[in-house]
């Protein structure tokens, strides 16, 4: 079952200036994900996305520690890296968009129900 959702929206000028500070990236963004946001676009879609998987759910954590990966057909993907997570039967999704001026991303937390057997 749906247990939280989150959205956000960013400007990409906002990132584009933050990005001429120093280790902007290294504070925000995994290995992983530096390697492959070589764009602020793309490094808004990132920070859009971390900011919505705070919101669904509802923890403040260090965007570092939130890890989103894209697989072979380019969908993104959320581990949690912080270790004082319980993300026990938890599954988060994020979706992500991009236009040259802003971008914007949902996430969704879903519990898995436990299966209680009928005697
Ligand atoms: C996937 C697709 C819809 C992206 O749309 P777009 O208008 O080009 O780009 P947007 O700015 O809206 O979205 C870009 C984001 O979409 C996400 N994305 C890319 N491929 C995706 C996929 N297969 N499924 C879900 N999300 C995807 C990524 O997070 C990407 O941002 P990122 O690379 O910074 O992580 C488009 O590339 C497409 O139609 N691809 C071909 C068909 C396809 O593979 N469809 C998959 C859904 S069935």
């Amino acid at each position: 079952m749906v247990v939280g959702i989150g959205i956000d929206i960013v400007e990409v000028g906002r990132i584009k200036k933050a990005l001429k500070r120093d280790r902007f990236t290294r504070r925000i963004l995994t290995e992983r994900e530096e390697a492959y946001c070589t764009t602020p676009m793309k490094v808004a879609g990132r920070w859009a996305a971390k900011e919505a998987v705070i919101k669904a759910v509802g923890v403040t954590m260090l965007m570092k520690n939130i890890d989103i990966w894209n697989d072979q057909l380019g969908q993104p993907h959320v581990t949690i890296l912080d270790p004082n997570f319980d993300g026990k039967r938890l599954k988060i999704f994020v979706s992500i968009t991009h236009e040259k001026t802003h971008a914007a991303a949902v996430a969704v937390v879903e519990r898995s129900v436990l299966q209680i057997p009928m005697a």
